[in-house]
């Protein structure tokens, strides 16, 4: 039966808390700090740590009351998944209980089977917060808590899109502080093919609204700005495509972009410029994953990440699967963005792995360094 992992992650502005089984998510909650930092335009590490600080047992509790709300619910369906629903999981009997109603959060931590927290990579102060927090649950709890490598949980945010995986699998991940392809054979083989050599795409983002005078985060504000503008106005470089391999670069956008805007000058239209530089992104992106499939002849890509949720960047993206006729795997909303469901679900499969090669099984414990 798959476990159920509470999961934590506080690696940069998000304090964010689930409980997933498998690659279900039972619940998800993120408490955002993205106007607390839009003040300073960008985010300042010690401020991060102390929101952290603050928001943490009051995003868990909240993580574990949807979970209570979720395990309700499914009590309440039908005395037939009722009883499904028991004989698949055990807990479920001791959740029916009369006095779940009245249960605390905290007390439902009796009920989760291992605590799984992003240990890296991050902001020192903000990751010290959630893998401090789990170690404090796992000790008092007398939890196993799993460390997870924060990259590991956007490489599976994909997962609970798609129902039947078609391996092998090209993931293409764009966040606000990394850009990378991995190719997937399954869930416990897969290998690094590219990656960014300076800026990530979000960074570019971030950076590109900046220069523009718009406001952080930058992807939202460029992808609305841009709506208005034509993409094709400015030609801003595409860089790497005619390299060898598959790695970006994105830190020449910021120069070509400042100097462009200095070119024009007053008959800069700032929706030109935000469609133009989307496009130079959205293009290289599919530009390199296009050469890594021609390469690596995957049967599915998968977008995940912040910039995922760019429609700009999905529609260029899915446009090369569908060219190459293989499938296209969108991460869901929620999982897009930095949250603690994709920590969960890459914890399951970590779980998962390490109970069938017991020898790397030592890597859950009740005390997670940094
Ligand atoms: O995955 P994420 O939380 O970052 C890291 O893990 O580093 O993604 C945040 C990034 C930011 O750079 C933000 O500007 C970008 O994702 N982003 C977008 C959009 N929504 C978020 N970029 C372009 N278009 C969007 N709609
Ligand atoms: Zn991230």
């Amino acid at each position: 039966m798959e476990k159920t992992i509470l999961a934590i992650e506080s690696s940069c502005d998000e304090t964010a808390a689930a409980v997933v089984r498998g690659t279900e998510v039972l619940s998800s909650v993120v408490a955002s700090q993205i106007d607390l930092h839009a003040l300073t335009g960008g985010v300042v590490p010690e401020v991060a740590a102390r929101a952290h600080l603050q928001q943490i047992l009051a995003v868990i509790d909240k993580a574990l009351l949807g979970y209570k709300i979720c395990h309700l619910d499914r009590i309440r369906k039908s005395a037939d998944e009722w009883r499904d629903l028991k004989e698949r999981d055990p807990s479920t009997r001791l959740l029916n209980s009369n006095r779940l109603g009245m249960t605390r959060p905290k007390d439902l931590i009796k009920y989760i089977d291992y605590i799984a927290v992003t240990q890296f990579p991050g902001l020192i102060g903000s990751l010290l917060v959630g893998v401090e927090t789990a170690n404090a649950l796992g000790l008092a709890f007398s939890k196993p808590v799993v460390p997870i490598n924060h990259y590991s949980g956007h490489l599976f945010s994909f997962l609970p899109a798609v129902k039947k995986v078609a391996w092998p699998v090209l993931t293409l991940t764009v966040s606000g502080g990394h850009t990378s392809l991995y190719f997937l054979k399954s869930l416990n083989n897969y290998i690094k093919v590219g990656s960014t050599r300076d800026d990530a795409a979000g960074e570019a983002f971030d950076k590109g609204a900046a220069i523009l005078g718009l406001s952080y985060p930058g992807g939202p504000a460029i992808e609305k700005v841009a709506l208005g503008g034509d993409p094709n106005k400015y030609k801003l470089p595409r860089p790497m495509l005619r390299e060898p391999g598959f790695d970006f670069s994105f830190s020449g956008l910021k120069t070509a972009l400042i100097k462009l805007k200095e070119d024009i000058g007053s008959a800069a239209k700032v929706e030109d410029l935000a469609a133009s530089l989307q496009e130079a992104i959205a293009d290289s992106l599919a530009g390199i994953t296009k050469k890594a499939l021609l390469y690596y002849k995957p049967k599915a890509l998968a977008l995940v990440g912040g910039v995922a949720s760019n429609s700009r960047v999905q529609g260029k993206i899915e446009e090369v699967a569908q060219t190459q006729n293989i499938e296209f795997y969108l991460a869901p909303k929620g999982l897009r963005t930095d949250n603690a469901a994709m920590i969960g679900i890459a914890a399951a499969m970590t779980i998962k792995d390490n109970e069938v090669n017991r020898d790397t099984f030592k890597e859950a414990s009740a005390r997670v360094n940094i």
